[in-house]
């Protein structure tokens, strides 16, 4: 029997969907944090469930040759990454093998998985942070929350984000410290900074700030604003959303524009993107290019097909296809994404794409009639609703592209189309968030021919 607070040696034969190392004791599998497998090691058993168990490790008593020391100082204690003890070959082939697995467990598809695509530099890629701020020891801290708690610890450099970003949350915690504008603290419901949200464009000089406070006023508001675009001229844009509900959401629902027009630019495949501080924007822009040129590839597009983008965002996988194709029609829940879309149109000059407001579950059956060659599909983790998917199947789009950042969901949702006469052709995991376990995948899909 596997006792709480006992030590073992074990060997890991295996990791978890997020990275723990897993090892059976007499049988009975316990789940270890920055194990790697092929390791062996002595650990604590720290947590008994039913069926499975928690180790602390001790000791390695035999190390991998593809373990890394991470170079961040924060990483045994941030919840942010938790990849980096694995160099990035492993990384890269942890994340296809896990693709193929799930796809075959949970989807029952067996498809070729190619080699995940990953970067050359896979460190200071995300062009978005979202900063908590919090209060310890009378001092206004700043960083990341801690491994599964909601305790944010003071960071004093992340190494997945650009380095101004972490300039510059530095700067803003002595200024607020300054003008003694506290924090936010969640417990208590008091003070005023919840979070800073950076967005960095990477072919552009430019970047957008939001401070996002619990209660409309924010005092020292001009100064503040004159502080931080002298010292950091690249910030074009800086909104103050207020957010006052008791709530894990980052943005409230009301914002005001105190600098600039709310507008940041960026360029992915030579075609012009604003962004506007809600706006979804994949937050790696090397690998997004890639992405969207296997997504078009997959979509074999040779200018004569009516294309849909589901879940369309600001519109960029279609605006980056419409070069090839007839005519593009996307759609997206969110409003002001859509007037993005639009706007992104009409500045790339581009006349054969058409954003519309609306779930995409319902604003599809608008679009039963039309004859559509070709259907992008990037739905939030969630994956794509029951409805949406059913519409589809009637449609009968010859090809699917499905661009996805959840395997499960991407699974169960093949699965469904597979069992609609759709082959699952071929997948390719694109590594959009080294250093952490979040994969992203594009698949193809073609409809099988009726005999
Ligand atoms: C993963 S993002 C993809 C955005 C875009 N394709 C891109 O690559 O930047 C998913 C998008 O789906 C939108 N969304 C969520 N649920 C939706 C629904 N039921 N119908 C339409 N859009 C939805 C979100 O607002 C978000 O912009």
């Amino acid at each position: 029997m596997v006792l709480k607070n006992e030590y073992y040696e074990v060997e890991f034969t295996d990791m978890t969907h997020d990275g723990m190392g897993i090892c059976k004791i007499e049988g009975f599998p316990v789940f270890v944090k920055n194990a790697l497998k092929g390791e062996r090691a002595q650990i604590k058993v720290i947590k008994l469930n039913k069926s499975f168990g928690f180790g602390r490790l001790i000791n390695i008593l035999n190390e991998s040759p593809f373990r890394k020391l991470p170079i961040c100082e924060h990483y045994h204690e941030c919840g942010g990454c938790n990849l980096m003890h694995m160099n990035y070959q492993m990384q890269l082939d942890f994340k296809k093998h896990r693709t193929y697995e799930t796809l075959k467990r949970l989807g029952k598809i067996e498809t070729t998985v190619h080699d995940t695509v990953g970067m050359g530099n896979p460190y200071y890629y995300r062009n978005k942070a979202v900063i908590p701020f919090g209060m310890h020891n009378k001092k206004i801290i700043a960083g990341l929350y801690k491994s599964r708690t909601h305790d944010i610890f003071d960071m004093k450099r992340c190494y997945i984000i650009p380095k101004i970003d972490s300039d510059i949350i530095r700067f803003l915690k002595n200024v607020f410290t300054e003008y003694n504008i506290e924090p936010y603290d969640e417990v208590y419901n008091t003070g005023l900074i919840r979070h800073v949200v950076l967005r960095n464009s990477y072919k552009y000089d430019e970047m957008s700030l939001t401070i996002v406070t619990s209660s409309p006023k924010l005092p020292k508001k001009e100064e503040i604003v004159s502080r931080v675009i002298a010292k950091f001229p690249r910030i074009k844009t800086i909104v103050q959303n207020i957010n006052p509900e008791k709530t894990n959401v980052i943005l409230g629902k009301k914002s005001k524009i105190i600098y600039g027009d709310d507008v940041i630019v960026d360029e992915i495949n030579n075609i012009k993107f604003e962004i506007s501080h809600r706006s979804f924007y994949q937050v790696n822009p090397i690998q997004t290019e890639e992405l969207y040129k296997k997504a078009i590839e997959y979509a074999d597009l040779s200018g004569k097909e009516v294309v849909i983008d589901a879940y369309c965002g600001i519109g960029t996988i279609g605006l980056n296809a419409a070069a090839y194709s007839k005519h593009v029609l996307g759609v997206e829940s969110i409003p002001s994404a859509v007037k993005n879309a639009e706007r992104n149109a009409l500045n790339n000059n581009i006349k054969n794409a058409k954003f519309v407001v609306g779930k995409a579950e319902e604003v599809i059956k608008t679009w039963k009639n039309y004859d559509v060659d070709v259907l992008f599909i990037d739905p939030p983790r969630k994956g794509c609703d029951k409805e949406f998917l059913e519409t589809v199947a009637e449609m009968k789009i010859k090809r699917i592209v499905y661009v996805s950042c959840n395997v499960s969901t991407l699974a169960r949702d093949l699965n469904y189309l597979q069992s609609m006469n759709y082959h699952v052709d071929q997948a390719t995991p694109f590594d959009m968030f080294p250093q952490t376990s979040h994969i992203e995948v594009v698949v193809k899909l073609t409809l099988n021919r009726e005999i």
